[in-house]
């Protein structure tokens, strides 16, 4: 079963070790994801989460370890060569084109990454989308639910709404592996709760596999299959959400759940 297992794996995640100024913010972190599979990060602040993600991504390099997405090992590669193989990432700010209308904004990262180099030729003088543009940002706005607000100024929206642009950007270039780090930051209760949805419902109708770091504990219950707790740079639990959260040791030494 173990090879049906391995064999299966999306991404591999491989003894990787990550240093700065010689203390292992990861240490030896070993774990898979398999396709379609929706799996949470969480541990305490300084865990490590965030420097494996990144990891992950290719925006840094560990010392030790590999990393790999359907058997191809990914160390050396860079992020924009990852993005291609199908890693997607959310940032917590939309930054670059915030003047710019929502579907514009989408029809802009359509662009960079199906027609590279046209970028700035595109934000300088946008041109009218062509029908399957405008087709494929639709149905993403849609699928966020975010076609409301399709003709809104992305700067007139709400922190919750911009995640969700985000969120946008990211399922436009239609990955196989969509990674998020703590999308609930600076959200209320209830953006929490629809980004949550969301979230669940797009890695569901898609059916890409997902690493969600969230410290929101209702948010990862309702979004993922499987959990992996770190703390001090190592993996400390794994398995089914209600599991491993009742573990007393996750719960006060890992979470600082106290009942
Ligand atoms: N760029 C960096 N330079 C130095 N230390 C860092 C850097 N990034 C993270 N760290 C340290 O690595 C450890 C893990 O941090 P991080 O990955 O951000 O944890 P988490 O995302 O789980 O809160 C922390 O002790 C943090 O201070
Ligand atoms: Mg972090």
């Amino acid at each position: 079963m173990a090879l049906t297992a391995n064999a299966e794996a999306l991404l591999r995640v491989s003894e990787v070790t990550k240093t700065f100024g010689g203390v292992a913010a990861v240490d030896g972190v070993s774990f898979s994801v398999r396709p379609g599979e929706s799996v949470g990060l969480v541990g305490p602040n300084g865990a490590g989460k965030t420097t494996l993600f990144n990891c992950v991504c290719g925006q840094l390099r560990p010392e030790r370890g590999t990393i790999e997405l359907n058997g191809r090992s990914l160390n050396g590669m860079a992020t924009f060569e990852r993005a291609r193989l199908g890693i997607g990432r959310t940032y917590q700010r939309v930054e670059v084109f915030s003047d710019m209308n929502v579907r514009d904004h989408l029809i802009v990262s359509v662009r960079a990454r199906w027609r590279q180099g046209r970028l700035w030729r595109d934000l300088c003088n946008l041109s009218k989308p062509t029908a399957d543009e405008r087709e494929r940002v639709d149905a993403v706005l849609d699928l966020v639910g975010l076609s409301d607000r399709a003709d809104t100024s992305v700067s007139a929206l709400g922190l919750g709404s911009c995640r969700l642009v985000e969120l946008a950007r990211a399922l436009i270039a239609e990955p196989v592996l969509l990674m998020a780090d703590e999308p609930s930051s600076g959200l209320d209760v209830h953006e929490t709760r629809e980004l949550g949805a969301v979230l669940r419902q797009v890695q569901r109708d898609q059916g890409m596999a997902m690493i969600l770091v969230e410290h929101d504990l209702e948010m990862v219950a309702e979004v993922v299959d499987r959990t992996v707790v770190m703390n001090l740079g190592q993996v400390v639990a794994e398995g089914h959400f209600d599991t491993v959260m009742a573990d007393p040791i996750v719960r006060s030494a890992y979470l600082g759940l106290h009942e």
